[in-house]
């Protein structure tokens, strides 16, 4: 037998070279090439031949359509997330922060779901039974008939799984602590993450059994090590929130069962995670409505209307390159409206530092919230306050064009109903009386807006700013 062959794969990207470097040539990362035997495990060996396969019955497309069966865990945010509960026969992978909370969602929808009278299977990689329990109890959780166990073992986990009916719910935590012993690599890295999940995929699909893998992520955002885990599983979700905030979002970004763009809304409490139905109230609830530089932006994520504040500050700048600080926010979208004002509107910032937030801990990923930063920028510049009344929302082109967004009626629905009486938008589209709750400010170019916010305060403001 050939000797075998030892490679260097990238833990960010799984590149695998025949060498180490410090800069992997496949996704640019330092530092990042690990040894890893490669002749285990799937997709090993491609140089050897096939063997021959027997062949499969092909079916054709028009045949009988079942709807995916489903758990709900009776979480409603979790639902909506997953789109309306957990699927059977398919993997889930949970990626996050560590201390985000993906062990306590878990452990609470484990309990839910145990409680509907459906068998649930927790195992945790990284803490002890006591630990588990513990937490369990802290949630209220431990009198709900959760199988618990302490293992990082792929085939242990396995074997302990068929001793029994298969689990309707199966929870890995974490992907990161399983190893196999069909690949020689250490625990935590690509090779041993990646044929780990396919032992459990494997699982899932062979009984129909749920399986949710957390994952943690790295402070680029990425889950640890292997990408290649989010193209296996079914569905992939990150749970996310800033560290000295409460509130915690389930994101969902790939679902072969549902819609992509929902997501959960969730506050962490001493009693683990609550959920949180109304997301605007939540999020404009400590809102100082006369302080110049803030903008509420009625935004859309996935099919509910969320109101946020968006909070900016400019200063004059003592620096040579003036610092432009955002959070919760695309950092390059900001550059590209500060662009327009200048070029469009004849306002200034070059000279300025400039410092977005957006409220609560909230990430904004819409276009739609250009025209609100927009106004919460010239309303920060002037030092006059924006009417604490009035919503923004609308996409703003290169040209300073104001361009219409979706979603454009029920945005005002969800602003009249939180007491709002005015709306900057783009021109209105679709029926009239679906907007007739507010007083409707539509722009077309942002030298519009700016002339608003000016006529507000008197024109002295944008006169000496411009
Ligand atoms: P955890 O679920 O362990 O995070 P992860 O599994 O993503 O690493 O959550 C840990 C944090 O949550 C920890 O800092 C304590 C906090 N927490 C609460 O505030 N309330 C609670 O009821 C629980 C269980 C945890
Ligand atoms: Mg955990």
């Amino acid at each position: 037998m050939a000797k075998s062959k030892i490679q260097f794969i990238c833990q960010n990207c799984g590149s695998a070279f025949p060498r180490w470097s410090g800069k992997c040539d496949g996704c640019g990362d330092w530092n990042t090439l690990s040894e890893e035997s490669p002749d285990t495990g799937i997709g090993a060996n491609p140089g050897k031949t096939l063997s021959k396969g027997s062949p499969v019955k092909l079916v054709s497309l028009a045949g009988n359509v079942e709807e995916a069966p489903r758990i709900a865990s009776g979480i409603k945010e979790l639902d909506r997330a997953t789109g309306g509960g957990f699927v059977q026969g398919s993997a889930l992978l949970v990626g996050g922060d560590p201390g985000i909370g993906k062990s306590t969602l878990l452990m609470q929808a484990s309990a839910t779901i145990a409680r509907q009278g459906h068998s649930v299977v927790y195992v945790s990689g990284e803490e002890a039974v006591a630990q588990v329990r513990l937490r369990a109890k802290r949630l209220g959780a431990i009198e709900a008939n959760v199988g618990l166990a302490a293992e990082t073992s792929v085939e242990n986990i396995i074997a302990t799984l068929e001793t029994g009916p298969p689990p309707a719910l199966v929870i890995i935590d974490s992907i990161q602590t399983l190893w196999t012993n069909q690949a020689p690599s250490a625990p935590g890295t690509v090779t041993q993450v990646r044929n780990s999940a396919q032992a459990m995929i494997a699982y899932a699909k062979k009984t129909g059994a749920c399986v949710v893998l957390v994952g943690h992520v790295t402070k680029e955002g990425q889950i640890a090590g292997p990408r290649v885990v989010e193209h296996m599983v079914d569905a992939v979700m990150y749970f996310e929130g800033e560290s000295g905030h409460h509130y915690r979002i389930l994101r969902t970004v790939k679902n072969r069962y549902g819609p992509t763009d929902e997501i959960g809304i969730f506050e962490m409490s001493d009693k683990g995670l609550r959920e949180v139905s109304n997301p605007s109230e939540l999020f404009l609830g400590e809102r100082n409505a006369s302080a110049p530089g803030a903008a509420v932006f009625a935004g859309i994520e996935g099919t509910r209307p969320v109101l946020v504040e968006i909070q900016a500050l400019v200063v004059q700048s003592t620096l040579g390159t003036p610092r432009r600080a955002v959070v919760g926010w695309d950092n390059s979208r900001l550059s590209m409206v500060l662009a327009v004002l200048e070029a469009h509107c004849g306002i200034r910032l070059g000279d300025h530092d400039v410092y977005l937030n957006v409220a609560g801990g909230y990430r904004i990923v819409e276009p739609a919230a250009d025209l609100a930063v927009a106004a919460a920028l010239v309303s920060s510049l002037c030092n006059a306050a924006l009417p604490s009344d009035a919503v923004y929302f609308g996409e703003v082109s290169l040209s300073g064009a104001v361009r219409p967004v979706s979603q454009f009626a029920q945005r005002i629905k969800e602003a009249g109903k939180l007491g709002f009486t005015r709306a900057t938008t783009p021109k209105p589209t679709g029926s009239k009386e679906n907007t007739a709750s507010i007083d409707l400010h539509p722009v077309t170019e942002l030298t519009g807006l700016v002339a608003q916010i000016a006529a507000g305060k008197g024109a002295a403001g944008v006169a000496k700013a411009g």
